[in-house]
């Protein structure tokens, strides 16, 4: 088994690292909060992962995951060594490069000899090159190795991944990282390090253009009265379109989506392709936020000014806390611009969003609905399917909702009285 440092306990990070000392590498992940540091030696998890916990807590009883301040801290006695630091998007849509490329900088003067530094964030084409320019060593080798890791599922994506993808020059250095991911039962490909950057950036556009295909066509079965769920049944038979990714929504967001399709776009264009069909897929997306808003509009009598909303979901997605880009924080932004007075609830939130000022978050379901004109569901959080429908019938002032995940189950709210509006039905 391998010495392996991590440098950057984010939700790549911290996955990475645990998910390697499981697999019985020693691994020592470094950042740069004390506080946070501290939290993780204590076994705590500040974000929510299923599985996570467990693996963090059997690596540091096992003695193979150890968590220190500064990436120095982790390196001097590593031989491979994972850059997960952010990758934020920048104002101008590229990916801002400066952490990844301070962290080769502090580390490369106590890089032991033979070390492979490893690209596991989420890069531009070509940044091995950059990150290999910062090194500057001979005996040092720069190996991308993207992730694929889906939020919520993130120990499942990396323990039985559909796939891993290494890039390197060196072979040599590319079949060492291969060899960490001896025990992951999946294909281990090896290309060269600008195939698998871009591998990343495609495969994440691809399903961001594939999710923005499904809610244009469930607009249209609104449109001329077809099913969506039985238009997207029925391509999914198709293997090479394949069931997954086909659900609609009130559009795609998190903290990968936004900043990668931004990112490839800037990438093409830099390379002189005009993206014109990604940037289409990126505006249809907005979009889709303001037609989201538009339909709770439409459900209330009179229009949503001055009616109470409820809100089910907050975050990106069900399975995660994670608020950033959040579809349903877009759309109860246009809500709350026309005049609508909104009341969430999400159980992975807690406390109020300064990013939704005006929204009041509660702290169970149903005080969300009380007196409510209308209940808008934006987050697949299945808790939300068991709920007492009685119960929320009785609370609200009108019996309607919107599912903007087509989560719930439409003929027993018909029985209850309810009108149920969903996306694409
Ligand atoms: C994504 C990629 O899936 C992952 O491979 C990559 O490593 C990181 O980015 P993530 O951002 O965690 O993962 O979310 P994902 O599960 O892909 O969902 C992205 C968005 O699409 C979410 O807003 C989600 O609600 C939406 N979505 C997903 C749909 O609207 N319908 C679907 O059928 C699936």
């Amino acid at each position: 088994m391998a010495d392996i440092a991590i440098i950057g306990a984010g939700y790549v990070g911290l996955t990475t690292g645990a998910c390697f000392a499981h697999l019985g590498h020693d691994v020592t992940v470094a950042d740069v909060v004390p506080e946070k540091i501290e939290r993780l030696n204590r076994g705590e998890i500040p974000i929510l992962e299923a599985g996570l916990d467990e693996l963090v807590a059997e690596g540091l009883e096992a003695g193979n995951l150890r968590f220190v301040l500064g990436a120095a801290n982790a390196c001097r006695t590593a031989e491979f060594h994972y850059l997960c630091v952010p990758t934020p998007q920048g104002s101008d849509g590229s990916a801002d490069l400066s952490y990844l490329v301070a962290a080769a900088a502090e580390i490369k003067d106590i890089l032991p000899a033979n070390s492979v530094v490893v690209n596991k964030s989420t890069v531009p084409v070509g940044t091995t090159t950059v990150v290999e320019d910062v090194i500057r060593r001979e005996d040092v080798k720069v190996v991308s190795n993207p992730e694929f890791l889906r939020e919520g599922t993130a120990v499942s994506d990396f323990l039985h991944p559909d796939r891993v993808v290494v890039g390197a020059e060196d072979q040599e250095a590319a079949i060492r990282v291969a060899g960490l991911y001896a025990r992951v039962a999946s294909p281990v490909m090896v290309t060269d390090p600008v195939s698998a950057e871009l591998i990343k950036y495609a495969s994440n556009a691809f399903l961001a253009v594939k999710l923005t295909f499904v809610n244009e066509i469930a607009t249209l079965c609104e449109r001329v009265g077809a099913d969506i769920d039985d238009v997207t049944l029925g391509m999914g038979y198709d293997t090479r379109i394949g069931r997954s990714f086909l659900r609609p929504g009130p559009g795609w967001g998190g903290s990968c989506f936004p900043k990668d399709t931004a990112a490839l776009v800037r990438i093409a264009a830099d390379a002189g392709c005009a993206f014109d069909f990604i940037e289409q897929a990126i505006t249809l997306n907005t979009a889709h936020f303001q037609r989201t808003a538009d339909k709770v509009e439409s459900a209330v009598q009179g229009g949503v000014a001055g009616k109470t909303v409820a809100a089910w979901g907050l975050t990106f997605k069900a399975g995660t806390d994670d608020l950033r880009e959040s579809p349903a924080i877009e759309v109860l932004a246009r809500l709350g611009a026309m005049g609508a007075d909104i009341v969430a609830y999400d159980p992975a939130v807690h406390g109020q969003l300064a990013s939704l000022p005006g929204v009041r978050v509660v702290e169970d379901p149903y005080s969300a609905v009380d007196q409510a004109d209308v209940l808008v569901v934006l987050t697949e959080w299945s808790e939300f399917k068991g709920l007492n429908f009685d119960k929320v019938g009785e609370l609200m002032r009108s019996r309607t909702i919107v599912d903007a995940r087509n989560l719930l189950d439409r003929s027993a709210l018909k029985r209850r009285g309810f009108t149920h509006i969903g996306m694409g039905r």
